[in-house]
């Protein structure tokens, strides 16, 4: 079990809450990139019942509940909890945000919901297969579930290429945990534990839990450049312009390479 991960989000959480500008009107499925509203993976959401796994501070969570949904949010870490609570109260809705571990979904019964959601949380799992297995005991028969990840295309070859160092480039094949310090833009930093799952082992993971894949998406950042502020303002996850030069560079890279890999999988057996 992986404490370090809980740790490390209550040390950032208020860090990272205060740095990204995360939607309260559209699900976001990453950095710069298009949200729920344009991609349309998740159907109509009116009267679902949805859980979603790392949830965070609860902005997507918050939106499907807008939306008409009925929303579970699960995360590890109790800061970050607190404040999906406090957002959920300022926005006026009702979400059910509770602690745990996206590994074990004991607390809920078979066959419950429409829906599982998981963005941007998935890489940090210590145990991929219980993910898979656990989602699929809980979403309905034609449930499904969407995450996403860091591409692995990403996660291999972006930040050499932010930093124009080629040498910083990481052996794809390498399954040593990645462990890595996430410095925020005030200094607060903390060292995270991921799992970075290969391609390979999402999809074979899924067939393997028999689930159905129904759609990939690798969506491609806006050109932020030649976007006008209003236009910038609607993008669903963005980082405050702090760091410019950080950003422009982290922005061409991911207009080059995706940095979120999403996956649709549907529940078509027990
Ligand atoms: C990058 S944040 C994403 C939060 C939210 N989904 C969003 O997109 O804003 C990752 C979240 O996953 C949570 N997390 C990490 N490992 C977890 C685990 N094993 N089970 C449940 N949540 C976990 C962290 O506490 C953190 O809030």
């Amino acid at each position: 079990m992986n404490n370090e991960n809980q740790e490390s989000w209550n040390t950032i959480s208020k860090s990272y809450q205060g740095e990204k500008k995360i939607s309260l009107e559209d699900v976001h499925y990453g950095p710069v990139t298009p949200g729920e509203r344009e991609l349309s993976l998740l159907d109509d959401v009116m009267g679902k019942r949805v859980l979603e796994l790392g949830c965070g501070g609860g902005q997507n969570s918050i939106v499907l509940t807008k939306w008409g949904a009925e929303v579970v949010g699960l995360d590890i870490s109790e800061i970050q909890l607190e404040y999906a609570n406090i957002l959920a109260k300022n926005e006026g809705v009702k979400v059910e945000f509770v602690q745990g571990r996206m590994e074990n979904l004991t607390r809920f019964n078979d066959d419950n919901f429409d829906i599982v959601l998981s963005s941007h949380a998935i890489g940090y799992a210590d145990d991929l297969k219980a993910v898979f297995m656990e989602t699929k005991r809980v979403l309905k028969p034609r449930g499904f579930l969407v995450f996403c990840f860091e591409h692995p295309i990403y996660l291999t070859v972006g930040p050499a290429l932010e930093n124009g160092d080629l040498r910083e480039v990481r052996n794809y094949f390498d399954r040593t945990r990645n462990v890595w310090d996430w410095i925020c833009f005030d200094g607060t930093k903390a060292t995270f534990n991921q799992g970075d799952w290969l391609i390979s082992e999402i999809i074979n993971g899924l067939i393997e839990t028999g689930m159905q894949i129904a759609r990939i998406e690798e969506p491609r950042a806006y050109d932020i450049a030649n976007m006008d502020v209003k236009a910038i303002s609607k993008i669903p996850y963005i980082s405050e312009f702090k760091n410019q030069e950080y950003i422009s560079k982290f922005v061409q890279v991911i207009r080059m390479i995706p940095f979120s890999l999403i996956v649709k999988a549907r529940k078509i057996r027990k």
